[in-house]
């Protein structure tokens, strides 16, 4: 484990021991018995990623891990803030547990993660969720187990949405065992774009080590894990709090290095911090996939400055172009928000025209959503609800056009494909990923589960590709 003690990024070794003491604390209490525990995620693949250590964690205390919540004497829910319906869902669920608990009083509910990290949000879970005994904020994950232990032996509420985010190496982590892992690299964001909460519930950017990261792939990459997802709200800026420049592009050329890692993706790059270099790592390193996901919000310069997103439609454009001339196969995805509270439909033209120009394989794409303490949530809204409702079916109907066209470039090409298991949607056939992530559905058998393998594309459709076994 790494301690930066003039930094303060990192756990202090007190605390760690803390953690340590109280996982083995719990573990005595539950010998002999069976209990079983779940963690509901919400959101991104950062939440999954926590979710994964809160699991390590239950499991090193001795629970088992159940997906069924009537068999459950542990739920934790891991939520997320980034839009309000991501709390209703929350909500709503909450709400379902009241009667589980009336049934079962000795369950213990937890909840954790962005959403409670907004101090009026922890306040409202208080006090009209009174079935809930544990909230704790994205600052205090390695504070779990003392948490939780509180809760078990006191049967009173306990609640701490302190701190601003140390880095806690060591946690153990439940890995789901597959041939992909997600690896956190960084944590936090600095950007504070007008419409966002993760600044103000994830912290400031903090870095992990880069013996860290590496020595966590290298222990996935013994236990069989073949294809890495490096994490961060802005991987580019890695390092940059240590005062490092290029720091992701020289993490990625040592991930590189890792035996049995043969793909690298990362997610996310803000467009302001791609650097050139970052791009010919990717272009000359085999093992990083030829696919990047650059977060674009909106075609309009003027709506991405009242974004406060430091890069207008000219650089990104630029960015591209310069992508594409170092790797022509190169697939792009992006994230779009519609109606953001100044884009007219003028602006929203632009972004419907960028967005052809550019030529994404997917998009993610969101209606804006005010979030409270944010810049932009104090704007009025320039256009109605039908109108944004409009420019949104009007965004998914182009953008079906532009996926399917350009899933038929794939046609024809043997590509290799990361096989993940039956397919959900057709029992008959195998599915896996390729380079840019898109589904390839194919005839084969699950003995090729966990295996890279060449696929030959012979069908493209809007969301899926099909093709057969070389
Ligand atoms: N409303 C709608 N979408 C949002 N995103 C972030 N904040 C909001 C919001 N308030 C989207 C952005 C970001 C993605 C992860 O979520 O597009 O890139
Ligand atoms: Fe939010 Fe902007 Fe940070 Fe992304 S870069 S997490 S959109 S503030």
């Amino acid at each position: 484990m790494s301690f930066l003690a003039e930094k303060n990024i990192f756990i202090s070794p007190e605390d760690k021991a803390l953690q340590e003491v109280y996982i083995n604390s719990i573990k005595n209490s539950l010998s002999g018995q069976t209990k079983y525990a779940m963690v509901e995620t919400y959101g991104c693949q950062q939440n999954v990623n926590d979710s994964q250590r809160i699991e390590g964690m239950l499991l090193e205390m001795g629970f088992t891990l159940t997906d069924d919540r009537e068999k459950a004497d542990v739920i934790i829910f891991n939520t997320c803030a980034i839009r309000e319906n991501a709390h209703e869902r929350v909500y709503g669920n909450l709400g379902a547990l009241k009667h589980v608990k009336a049934r079962k009083p000795s369950l213990i509910i937890g909840i954790c993660g962005c959403m409670v990290q907004q101090p009026q949000i922890a306040k409202r879970v208080k006090s009209k969720y009174r079935h809930v005994d544990l909230i704790f904020g994205t600052h205090v994950l390695w504070k779990f187990p003392p948490l939780l232990s509180e809760v078990m032996e006191h049967r009173e509420r306990v609640i701490d949405i302190s701190g601003d985010g140390v880095i806690c190496e060591g946690t153990p982590v439940n890995y789901d065992g597959g041939a992909k892992a997600f690896v956190s690299v960084m944590y936090g964001c600095n950007n504070f774009c007008s419409y966002c909460i993760v600044p103000y519930v994830r912290g400031r950017e903090r870095s992990r080590m880069e013996e860290d990261i590496l020595s966590e792939i290298d222990m996935l990459a013994k236990s069989g894990v073949k294809e890495v997802m490096l994490l961060g709200q802005n991987v580019n800026s890695y390092g940059k709090d240590r005062g490092e420049e290029n720091g992701f592009a020289n993490l990625l050329k040592k991930v590189c290095l890792i035996d049995g890692i043969e793909r690298i993706r990362f997610m996310s790059s803000h467009p302001k911090d791609i650097s050139e270099e970052l791009l010919r790592v990717m272009a000359e390193e085999e093992k990083i996939c030829k696919s990047l996901h650059l977060p674009l919000q909106s075609g309009s310069s003027k709506v991405l400055s009242d974004m406060n997103r430091h890069y207008d439609r000219e650089k990104y454009m630029g960015i591209v172009k310069k992508a594409k001339e170092l790797m022509p196969d190169l697939s792009l995805t992006t994230d779009i928000i519609v109606g953001f509270p100044t884009e007219t439909d003028k602006d929203f033209g632009d972004t419907l025209s960028i967005l052809r120009e550019v030529g994404f394989d997917s998009i993610f794409s969101f209606i804006y959503s005010p979030r409270e303490g944010t810049k932009a949530a104090e704007w009025e809204n320039v256009s109605t609800k039908e109108e944004i409702d409009k420019r949104f079916r009007t965004l998914l109907d182009q953008q079906n056009e532009i996926s399917y066209k350009l899933n038929l470039r794939h046609e024809g090409n043997v590509e290799k494909v990361l096989v993940e298991g039956q397919s959900k949607t057709d029992p008959d056939m195998m599915t896996g990923r390729n380079y840019a992530n898109k589904i390839v559905n194919f005839k084969g058998d699950e003995s090729l589960v966990g295996q890279i393998i060449d696929v030959k594309i012979t069908k493209a459709q809007t969301w899926i590709l099909y093709g057969e076994l070389k």
